[in-house]
């Protein structure tokens, strides 16, 4: 057995922080111990290791509960592997993904999700769990949302946007949840009004609007809007719990607030990219420059007021989790793709390695506070997709997944900061922020220090999940 000891740092969680010893054997946390206790007199000199965290914040390893590591999109694959942006995850404090196993028209769900697995099997330096996209809603999918759930899924995306593609309509989606209710799974929904914008993407098209600004303009708020409150009135038929995945559109979030209000399981995940960036300044961007920042749902314009509506939200709590949507393309031979035709730029923004330091940006600038950060980035997403108390905190019995976070140290973002995904540009380049990751533990191991990896490809498990802790 290898005992070690974070000695001297506060100790942060959701509700509170305090100066405190944490000692882990082996895996997992075992005591939190109050400075000047006997047993941790001792400890300090019998332990085999001893980690300075004096004059620094001991938090949970990050939660990252949405990643498309690989992912196969428009003729191209997003370019983080498992094994590189698992690692740029570890960099960035982040101890957990869920990512998603796809199933598009024809496939059966079983064999998607065994599909997925083959691919993070072996490679990942952190632990991994995987919620599971329906792509193709029929007797045998529904049938199989039971089988996943007996192997630790359950969580099913659908998607009300990308027509022919992953896209359900209304009577696909009122059988999905019925079906998620009858489990107790979570029902996640990419809630945007696919049909209408694959007309007005044809709209622009056809005027010779080609450039990356069209995918955000083609894609109104109105639209992400009224999809968002279909879901929630379908889920509210349905019975089943709702979670809208990277949110946007300040109407979108007060659909949702809304449904809250009325005592709904309706909750909402947005993206560092949502809060900090804007379809002025970066989709806007001059030529094709735009084309590093197409995602779905697009960056809001910050003259109609979606950032600052975001981070209120976040305060009232209408906003669950943040999560990254890393959905990485290069520049170069994928995101090219869609030169003089917007609709083929594949979508995604690469971000995994920074939801940490932009979310402390958050603390620093005076928008939340740090128990916020941490429930906000690790303790609800854990309980949202059934992983708490294993992660999401640092709790006797709960894995040693720990980060030593330095409130004095810097970060600098970028491709120029040599970011560690594997991505030939980045959504922040230049952004410059106080605070920095020290030290990662995974799994009671010292993954990152100081910079350097010191972990292996397949140190990261698969996280068979429960049910969502999050229910009324
Ligand atoms: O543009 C995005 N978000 N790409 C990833 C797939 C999705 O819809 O989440
Ligand atoms: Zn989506
Ligand atoms: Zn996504
Ligand atoms: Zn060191």
């Amino acid at each position: 057995m290898t005992t070690t000891l974070i000695a001297g740092g506060t100790v942060v969680s959701a509700i509170g922080r305090q100066l405190l010893d944490v000692l882990v054997e082996d895996e997992r946390v075992v005591a939190l111990l109050e400075p000047g206790s006997q047993r941790l007199g001792d400890l300090r000199s019998t332990a085999d290791v001893v980690i300075d965290a004096t004059g620094t914040y001991v938090i949970p390893g990050g939660v990252d509960a949405h990643t498309h590591m690989q992912m196969p999109f428009g003729g191209t694959t997003a370019s983080d592997t498992f094994e590189t942006g698992t690692r740029a995850a570890a960099f960035g404090g982040t101890t957990t993904i869920v990512d998603f196993a796809i199933q598009t028209p024809g496939e059966r769900l079983q064999d998607t999700f065994a599909l997925w697995q083959d691919k993070a099997a072996g490679v990942c330096a952190i632990d991994y769990g995987f919620h599971q996209i329906v792509g193709d809603v029929n007797d045998e999918s529904l049938a199989a949302m039971g089988e996943l759930m007996a192997e630790g899924v359950t969580s099913f995306k659908l998607f009300m946007a990308y027509p022919g593609v992953y896209y359900s309509d209304d009577g696909k989606i009122l059988r999905a949840m019925r079906r998620a209710a009858g489990l107790g799974a979570m029902m996640m929904m990419h809630a945007e009004n696919g049909i209408a914008i694959d007309e007005i993407v044809k709209e622009h098209l056809a005027r010779g609007e080609t450039d990356p600004i069209y995918h955000g303009i083609s894609r109104p708020w109105q639209l992400e809007e009224e999809a968002t409150h279909r879901a929630i009135m379908l889920a509210e038929v349905t019975g089943a719990p709702l979670y809208v995945v990277h949110v946007s559109a300040k109407q979108a979030l007060e659909q949702i607030a809304w449904a809250r209000g009325n005592g709904a399981n309706v909750f909402a995940e947005t993206c560092p990219q949502y809060l900090y960036l804007s379809l002025e300044e970066q989709l806007g961007a001059p030529g094709f420059e735009g084309a590093k920042w197409v995602a779905s749902t697009p960056l809001r314009s910050r003259a109609e007021g979606h950032q600052d509506a975001l981070w209120r939200f976040i305060r009232t709590g209408d906003v669950s989790g943040i999560a990254t949507d890393h959905c990485p393309f290069c520049m170069k031979d994928q995101k090219e793709m869609g030169l003089g035709d917007f609709s083929k730029i594949p979508n995604g923004i690469g971000g995994v390695e920074h939801r940490m330091d932009l979310m402390y940006q958050g603390v620093v600038d005076g928008r939340i506070t740090m128990e916020r950060w941490v429930e906000l980035c690790c303790t609800t997403p854990a309980r949202m997709f059934g992983m708490y108390p294993r992660k999401g905190a640092i709790t006797p019995g709960g894995d040693a997944d720990i980060v030593i976070y330095d409130p004095a140290g810097h970060t600098s973002i970028g491709i120029n900061a040599t970011h560690h995904m594997n991505l030939d540009h980045s959504a922040y380049e230049g952004f410059e922020v106080d605070g920095a990751v020290r030290t990662v533990l995974s799994r009671g191991k010292v993954v990152v220090d100081h910079g350097h990896y010191l972990g292996r490809p397949g140190d990261g498990r698969y996280v068979a999940r429960g049910l969502a802790q999050t229910l009324v």
